[in-house]
C-alpha cells in the first residue's frame, strides 16, 4: 500500500501553496476553506494541501463533497506527527511561495497577502507572530499554558531572535525551502527547525491575532512537549557543536569531582580503618573515572557513540593517567590525621585536572607544534 493516498491530485504550478496539517479537524476545515477562498477571491492564485494523518472523522468525505479543484487532501496512513506532515506537504507543493498554517482557525488566513508582500521584499522567512506590535493572543490561555509557552520561547533564544519562534504560521519562498539541510522533524516546532536549518537571515514577523480554537481539541500532549526538549538539544548540537560538547564535558567534570569527594567520605564512613587509605582513594578514583567516562560519552561526545566503547575506554584511561596519578598523591598528602576527607579529594581532583591540562600543553607544544623541523624531515 502506498503511504500517500492522494484523493484530488492537481499538479500544475501555482503562486502560493498552503500546507495545512490536520488531525481530527473535520469541523474546522469547512470554515477554514471558506476563509481561504475569500483570500483567493481577492486575486491570489493559491492552492491548499491538507495533510491528514488518517483522522477517520469525516475529513475525507468533507473534502470530497466540497469538491474544489484548488483543495487537495493527502491522507497519510503510516507516519504520524505535525512536523513530518508539514514536510510531506511541502514535498508535494509546487507554489512559488509556501505557507504553513494550522487548521483550527487560530491562524487568520487573511494576513497571507502580508506574508507574500514581506517575501517579495527583503524577508526570506515570515512568521505569523503574536508578540510584535499589532499581534495578540485571544484571552483564555491558562497561566500554565502561558508559562509553558514563555519557557519554550526562551529556550529557542540561542537559535533565533524571532519574538514568536513557537509559531506554526509560516511563509517562505521555494528556494529557501530547497536550501534546507539535515531536517529532523521531531515534535511540533517545524518553524524553528526551518529557520535554523534553512539558515534564514531575514525573518520577518507579521502580526496576527491568535484565536482560541472553536472546534475540536488541541493535540499538544505532554509527549509532544517532551519532544521539544529533544528538539532543542538536537538543534544545539547542529548549530553549536563545539559548545554543546564542551559545556556538558565541563559539567560532567565538576560532577565527577563531587562524586569523588562523596565516595571518599562514604568509604571512610563504611570501612574506617578496615581498609587502607590508599585503597579507599583508588576505589574512589576508579568509580569516579567510570562515572566521567559514561556521562562524557553520552552527553559530550554523543557523535562518537557508535564506535567501540572498549577502545574509547582504553583511550580515556590513557589520557586520564596524569591527572589521576597527581590526584592520588595530592589527596594522600592532604590526608588529615589518617582520615581521608572529601575536601582532600576536591583539592586532589582539581590539582590533578590542572596538572593534566598543563601536561597536555607541554607535550603538545614540545612534540606537536615545535618550531624546528626535525633534521632530515621533508
Ligand atoms: N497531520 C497531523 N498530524 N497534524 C497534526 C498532528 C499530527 O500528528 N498534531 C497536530 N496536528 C495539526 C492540528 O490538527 C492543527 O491543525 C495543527 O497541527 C496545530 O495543532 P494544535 O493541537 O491546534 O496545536 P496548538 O494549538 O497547541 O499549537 C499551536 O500553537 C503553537 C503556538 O503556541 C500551533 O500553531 C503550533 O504550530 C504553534 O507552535
Ligand atoms: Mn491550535
Amino acid at each position: 500500500m502506498t503511504q500517500l493516498q492522494d484523493k484530488t491530485a492537481n499538479t500544475h504550478a501555482c503562486e502560493v501553496s498552503i500546507i495545512v496539517p490536520t488531525y481530527q479537524e473535520a469541523d474546522a476545515l469547512g470554515p477554514l476553506i471558506e476563509r481561504i477562498g475569500a483570500v483567493r477571491g481577492g486575486g491570489l492564485d493559491l492552492k491548499v494541501i491538507i495533510v491528514d494523518d488518517n483522522s477517520q472523522d469525516g475529513t475525507e468525505e468533507l473534502i470530497a463533497s466540497i469538491g474544489l479543484p484548488w483543495v487537495r487532501l493527502i491522507t497519510r496512513t503510516e507516519d504520524r506527527g505535525l512536523s513530518s506532515a508539514v514536510l510531506c506537504g511541502l514535498a508535494q507543493a509546487n507554489g512559488r511561495v509556501l505557507i504553513v498554517m494550522d487548521a483550527d482557525l487560530s491562524h487568520p488566513p487573511e494576513v497571507i497577502p502580508n506574508f507574500i508582500a514581506a517575501l517579495d521584499g527583503a524577508a526570506d522567512f515570515v512568521v505569523g507572530s503574536r508578540y510584535v506590535p499589532g499581534g495578540s493572543t485571544e484571552d483564555g490561555w491558562g497561566v500554565l499554558r502561558w508559562i509553558n509557552s514563555k519557557i519554550a520561547t526562551w529556550m529557542a533564544r540561542p537559535f533565533t531572535t524571532v519574538r514568536d519562534p513557537m509559531s506554526g504560521f509560516l511563509g517562505f519562498r521555494r528556494e529557501t525551502w530547497s536550501a534546507a539541510v539535515d531536517l529532523d522533524p521531531v515534535g511540533y516546532k517545524i518553524g524553528l527547525e526551518l529557520i535554523v536549518k534553512c539558515r534564514c537571515r531575514h525573518v520577518t514577523e507579521v502580526p496576527i491575532h491568535f484565536s482560541t480554537r472553536r472546534y475540536g481539541q488541541s493535540k499538544l500532549s505532554l509527549r509532544v512537549q517532551l519532544q521539544y526538549l529533544t528538539h532543542i538539544i538536537r538543534l544545539a548540537r547542529w548549530k553549536f557543536p563545539g559548545w554543546s560538547s564542551f559545556v556538558p564535558f565541563a559539567m560532567v567534570g565538576l560532577s565527577g569531582i563531587a562524586v569523588y569527594a562523596f565516595l571518599l567520605w562514604l568509604l571512610q564512613a563504611w570501612f574506617g580503618e578496615r581498609i587502607s587509605e590508599d585503597l579507599q582513594i583508588i576505589i574512589a578514583i576508579a568509580i569516579a573515572m567510570v562515572w566521567n567516562f559514561i556521562f562524557d560519552r553520552w552527553l559530550a561526545f554523543w557523535y562518537a557513540r557508535r564506535r567501540s566503547i572498549v577502545r574509547q575506554f582504553v583511550g580515556f584511561l590513557a589520557v586520564c593517567s596524569i591527572p589521576v596519578i597527581v590526584n592520588f598523591f595530592v589527596t594522600r598528602w592532604l590526608i588529615d590525621d589518617q582520615f581521608v576527607t572529601p575536601a582532600a579529594g576536591v583539592v586532589g581532583a582539581l590539582v590533578g585536572s590542572t596538572a593534566g591540562v598543563i601536561f597536555n600543553w607541554v607535550v603538545v607544544r614540545a612534540f606537536v607544534f615545535r618550531t624546528q623541523t626535525p633534521a632530515g624531515g621533508d
